[in-house]
């Protein structure tokens, strides 16, 4: 907007020229039955995802195999200039229908750049049997599927807290990478991050590349992986996020922090207690209440 307004005034200085390029743009607008602020003057982009009720079907441009039951699927935004409307963090509804003609709706949580142009982007594991899991494995490039959002879990404000400890396991890590992603490119958001990512073996680390390359190029941010099983060149952490660990590796409950975690069930029953419903935090419970963390220092994804 703001650089329509500098345009503006620099052909307000020259009263003719804007005046000719007013009546152009009031009859295009004119012919194409568009009223004039909603008329693209420049061809700055959209939003893909506007959290409209509408069902948008997006095209798989690929995927690839990351894991022996996890992809990495490409989606085209509506337009090549779109954003997807996202902001940290936030996830989408899938859908699609079955033959018998029932409605299949699960979240999924993008791990591209929010601000990345033309294509989004997700990680999905498929669960034995796994109705929706199982339909997007199987989708072919030019298929599509349907998206709407988006739906905001937790609205980051950089440097919202002085650090922040991320607890995930499996495709848990999704919102929290869009946290680290969120955090470490802005240079003015100074928020520590400590993310304990447990996976079941070293193969089975979704985004390592990724969240390696971050890591390296910013000190805020230190991860600890941990993996069920290991192999003698392992150089991580061994077993599940225990409390022993955890208890020497988070900085404590203060106002200044804040816990976030995501996982499967079994990591949330021994971490923080499940969430009751996507509205309602449930109790905390677990390795975090044991250490002195209260419901208010903590976020379930
Ligand atoms: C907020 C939110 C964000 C999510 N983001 C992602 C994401 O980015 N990537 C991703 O892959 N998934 C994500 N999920 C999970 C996803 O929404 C689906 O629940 C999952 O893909 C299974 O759906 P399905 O239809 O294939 O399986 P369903 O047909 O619903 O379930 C079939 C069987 O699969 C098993 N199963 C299903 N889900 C799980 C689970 N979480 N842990 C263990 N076993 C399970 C169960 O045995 C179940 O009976 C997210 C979930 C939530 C709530
Ligand atoms: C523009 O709107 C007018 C009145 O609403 C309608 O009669 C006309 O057919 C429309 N023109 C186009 C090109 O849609
Ligand atoms: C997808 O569509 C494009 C353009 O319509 C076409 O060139 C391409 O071959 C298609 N790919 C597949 C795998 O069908």
């Amino acid at each position: 907007m703001s650089s329509i307004g500098q345009r503006f005034s620099r052909l307000a200085s020259n009263p003719k020229l804007l005046v000719s390029v007013l009546a152009s743009v009031a009859s295009i607008g004119l012919a194409l039955n568009y009223s004039a602020p909603q008329y693209p003057i420049y061809n700055q982009g959209g939003k893909t995802f506007t959290n409209g009720d509408e069902w948008i079907d997006l095209k798989l441009i690929k995927s690839i195999d990351l894991t022996k039951d996890t992809k990495h699927l490409y989606f085209e935004l509506k337009d090549k200039d779109d954003v997807s409307g996202l902001i940290t963090a936030s996830l989408l509804l899938t859908k699609f229908v079955t033959p018998k003609g029932s409605n299949v709706i699960r979240p999924y949580t993008p791990v591209s750049d929010l601000e990345q142009k033309g294509v989004i982007e997700f990680v999905v594991k498929k669960y034995e049997g796994g109705k929706m899991s199982s339909h997007i494995h199987d989708l072919k490039p030019n298929d599509t599927l349907s998206f709407k959002g988006p739906i905001v879990k937790w609205k980051w404000e950089p440097n919202q807290f002085k650090q922040i400890s991320l607890i995930g396991g499996g495709t848990g890590i999704t919102p929290l990478y869009q946290l680290v992603d969120e955090i470490t490119k802005n240079p003015k958001d100074n928020t520590k991050i400590d993310l304990f990512y447990g996976s079941l073996t070293e193969e089975d680390i979704l985004l390592k590349k990724e969240l390696d390359a971050i890591a390296s190029k910013h000190n805020q941010l230190k991860i600890h992986y941990f993996v069920d099983k290991a192999t003698p060149t392992w150089k991580g952490e061994t077993g599940y996020i225990s409390k022993e660990f955890l208890s020497k590796a988070l900085p404590g409950p203060s106002a200044d922090t804040k816990v976030f975690v995501c996982g499967p069930p079994g990591l949330y029953k021994a971490v923080s207690g499940p969430k009751v419903s996507p509205s309602d935090q449930g109790d905390l419970t677990g390795v975090l209440a044991d250490l002195g963390y209260a419901k208010e220092n903590v976020f379930k994804f």
